[in-house]
């Protein structure tokens, strides 16, 4: 038996950065995300023509630690443990852990083609704890659209008029990570002196973008998104010692976010997650303004729409 599975990445608009409980995965705070079209992870399993477990991601066999971490993952399936000898085959058009939710997708997608291959049909939040076990924020991408994953766990699409938005990632630097957000946000918890102002404060901010959202108030909710971010960032930042993911060039992209919002008046906001690149949430109408300014600069973009379609079988 052959199962597939395909799952889209999720950026958050409002972040996830903290576990309170790092045995169920449940965070300090809810987030809030979007599913996106253009990046995803493909995931098919079948028995091992070798009788061996092994993981291959785009074709080459995964390093160790990748390879331990799916078949822990795996354990929670119990017919799983009966007959490891299986073979995860697994596809990304996302760069591998460079802060473009690459273990979002993966997870979900694991999890949805398990779900199938051991015939265990569990129904949504199950599965969404089983995800969560990979990478927290990957029970978000078992949805499409803007989905709210809460402290309890639970998670939920809501919804709002997105039908023209656009993401815009600027790609600054694709390759790995030097610090895991697994690491950093757990030594943000323990050491940052602003981690309580976080929680306080990505508390609020969800409120105030469900608010906008229902409001349709585009331009409130993009700064609301836009603060939520650079706190994030600006609590690992207080970190001890320092957790800083910014290069000049990130710098350099906020700068310019900041300047088309204020000069010209251009309604573009812009988020960062754990790693370099920016990710800019704006209308149809002017990705074709943004790209411009962004290829002046030298910059690399991709354009990224939101699909209502989360994680699916094949
Ligand atoms: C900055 O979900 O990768 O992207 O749960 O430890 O696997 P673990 O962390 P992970 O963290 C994502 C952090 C973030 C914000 C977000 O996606 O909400």
């Amino acid at each position: 038996m052959k199962v597939t599975a395909q799952a889209p990445i999720n950026i958050a608009l409002i972040k996830y950065w903290g576990k309170k409980d790092d045995v169920q995965m449940t965070p300090y705070n809810d987030s809030l995300s979007v599913t996106l079209d253009t990046f995803h992870t493909t995931t098919t399993l079948m028995p091992h023509p070798d009788h061996i477990f092994e993981l291959r991601i785009n074709h080459q066999t995964a390093t160790e630690a990748e390879t331990l971490k799916a078949y822990a993952f795996l354990t929670q399936f119990e017919s799983f443990l009966k007959q490891p000898a299986i073979l995860i085959d697994s596809h990304n058009t996302v760069y591998k852990a460079a802060g473009l939710a690459s273990s979002a997708s993966a997870f979900a997608a694991l999890a949805k083609a398990a779900d199938q291959y051991y015939q265990t049909n569990h129904d949504l939040q199950t599965l969404a704890a089983i995800t969560r076990q990979g990478s927290g924020s990957a029970c978000r991408s078992l949805l499409g659209g803007l989905v709210r994953w809460q402290q309890d766990g639970l998670i939920k699409n809501i919804e709002a008029n997105t039908d023209q938005w656009v993401m815009v990632f600027v790609l600054i630097d694709t390759s790995e990570k030097t610090i895991s957000s697994r690491q950093a946000m757990k030594h943000t918890v323990e050491t940052s002196s602003l981690f309580d102002t976080w929680v306080h404060s990505a508390t609020h901010h969800l409120d105030d973008a469900l608010k906008h959202l229902k409001q349709n108030n585009f331009f409130a909710f993009g700064q609301t998104i836009e603060n939520n971010a650079l706190l994030m960032h600006e609590v690992m930042r207080a970190a001890n010692p320092p957790v800083d993911y910014f290069t000049d060039q990130t710098k350099r992209v906020l700068h310019l976010v900041k300047q088309l919002r204020t000069i010209d008046d251009v309604p573009v906001f812009a988020s960062v997650d754990a790693g370099p690149n920016v990710k800019i949430l704006t209308k149809q109408a002017h990705v074709n303004t943004l790209i411009k300014k962004c290829r002046s600069m030298g910059l690399t973009t991709v354009v990224t729409n939101i699909t209502k379609q989360g994680a699916k079988t094949l």
